[in-house]
């Protein structure tokens, strides 16, 4: 059982890229994920209408320049509820459509091959 504001979240080997992990229930439910080398944890319950987005999954956004131009952000991505589609930014929470949405995210990392997360923490905030 996990105690306090870090808690253990699983083997980082046992996640499949872009396919959230619900852990954490104690905790109100927290979801992690791996896109493209990096993890991410966030709220599993969608701000929208509790849906269950910790069970959605996670691809990179279509974004298209000035000229018209369509690609992919590999550094920006998005978990998509599966309710209702509402996508929000791994990176910041906000939501993509809705940016007055907000996933709650958490700092998360590994050691060795086990995850962690500080459930007091937002990612990229130290001390
Ligand atoms: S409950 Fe998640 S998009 Fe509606």
């Amino acid at each position: 059982m996990n105690a306090g504001p870090v808690i253990t979240a699983g083997n980082v080997r046992d996640l499949e890229e872009g396919v959230p992990s619900v852990v954490a229930a104690e905790v109100g439910g927290i979801a992690v994920a791996v896109w493209r080398g990096k993890l991410y944890a966030f709220r599993a319950t969608c701000p929208h209408e509790q849906g269950p987005v910790g069970c959605g999954r996670v691809r990179t956004p279509l974004v298209s320049d000035r000229t018209g131009t369509a690609g992919t952000d590999e550094s920006r991505p998005v978990v998509i509820c599966p309710w209702h589609r509402w996508e929000y930014d791994l990176g910041t929470g906000r939501g993509v459509r809705n940016p007055r949405a907000a996933l709650r995210t958490f700092k998360v990392w590994q050691e060795d091959d086990t995850i962690y997360v500080d459930t007091s923490k937002r990612p990229g905030r130290e001390g």
